[in-house]
């Protein structure tokens, strides 16, 4: 019996072969789950993980922010950002006029050393809750349409944004809503508690991110379709470039798995409107050259996307519009 023998060249191309089908099928996250949300709850704008790799954590629309327990418990509520919210009131509204009694938080960022998780609510401005939930406390209010947050781990500095000075979320569903180019980056400094504008005039807002040596910030601007990179370090501290030209409009950035990248959220024919919204998640290294494009058209038909975010080789995704998070895996 003549046994299948390779010849050195067919080693050769079986390992080229798997090499480039490998590589090409394992980034490819073609494999669709959702994270349900309880019944009649929606808009799961952010995904963000615990210090020990638990949750995702997600705000949603009746001012909730849940922890996910699993595929048998489901979420469950885990902190609120609204002194007078109720639960017999708020739970399960989806009711944009709710928000100032039950709040809308929209982004989330844990600092693992403390255990932290600071919020970004669109009624009730920056806060943070301890690990056991409740209600969060405020750390600065006063704002109109907070986004998008990130803590620097070391200097415990807060990074924020907000999409606008004169209209609020309620505003952008309007008929006629016309964007503005009032948009901000804020930090927060905890041991002086002050709240510095270090960038204004932006047109709309997002998630800001900190690259991992932590020498910039980037900062998507939503309605301007581009992302803006401000220095925190070296000669040009303190000012900002354009980073990266999006063919859509980016949502919140988030640190890839890999050092020095980034996923942004991306969906087009949003703003100005199109009949057929897509929606990708783009990956791109910290020189803004874009590594990978995915696109989410088919299981966010029609959707906007608010985050892409990378947890242990899986792409969590989150929207103002669904009734789960999307979680892509290979
Ligand atoms: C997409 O949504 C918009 C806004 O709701 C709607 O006008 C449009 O018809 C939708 N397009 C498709 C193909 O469903
Ligand atoms: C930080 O990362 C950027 C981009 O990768 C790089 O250009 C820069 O040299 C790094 N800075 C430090 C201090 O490591």
């Amino acid at each position: 019996m003549a046994s299948l023998q390779l010849q050195p060249s067919m080693h050769f191309n079986l390992f080229v072969f798997l090499c480039v089908f490998g590589t090409f099928v394992s980034g490819q996250f073609t494999n669709f789950n959702k994270l349900v949300l309880p019944q009649g709850v929606t808009g799961p704008e952010s995904a963000a993980f615990g210090p020990l790799g638990t949750g995702p954590f997600t705000t949603v629309a009746d001012g909730r922010i849940l922890k996910w327990q699993g595929p048998t418990i489901g979420f469950v509520d885990f902190a609120y950002t609204s002194p007078r919210r109720t639960k017999q009131v708020c739970d399960g509204t989806r009711d944009p006029n709710m928000g100032p009694i039950c709040g809308r938080p929209l982004a989330l960022s844990f600092n693992p050393v403390t255990g932290l998780l600071y919020i970004a609510d669109g009624f009730f401005g920056l806060l943070f809750v301890g690990p056991t939930g409740g209600l969060a406390t405020q750390l600065a209010g006063g704002f109109k349409f907070l986004v998008g947050v990130e803590v620097d781990l070391l200097t415990r500095n807060v990074y924020f944004s907000d999409a606008s000075l004169t209209y609020d979320i309620r505003d952008t569903t309007k008929p006629g809503f016309v964007p503005d180019s009032t948009g901000r980056l804020l930090r927060y400094n905890p041991h002086t508690r002050q709240v510095s504008v270090l960038l204004s005039g932006l047109s709309g807002g997002g998630g800001p991110a900190i690259s991992k040596n932590r020498t910039f910030v980037l900062v998507p601007e939503l309605t301007g379709k581009r992302i803006l990179k401000y220095w925190l370090v070296g000669p040009k501290a303190n000012t900002a470039e354009l980073f990266l030209n999006i063919g859509g409009n980016p949502n919140k950035i988030k640190r890839a798995g890999r050092f020095g990248e980034f996923w942004v959220a991306v969906s087009t024919g949003f703003i100005p409107p199109a009949p057929l919204i897509v929606s990708q998640g783009i990956r791109f290294n910290s020189n803004g050259v874009v590594l990978q494009t995915v696109s989410f058209a088919k299981e966010f038909v029609n959707k906007t996307i608010s985050l892409v975010q990378e947890n242990n080789g899986k792409l969590y995704v989150g929207s103002r519009f669904t009734d789960f998070i999307g979680v892509y895996s290979n």
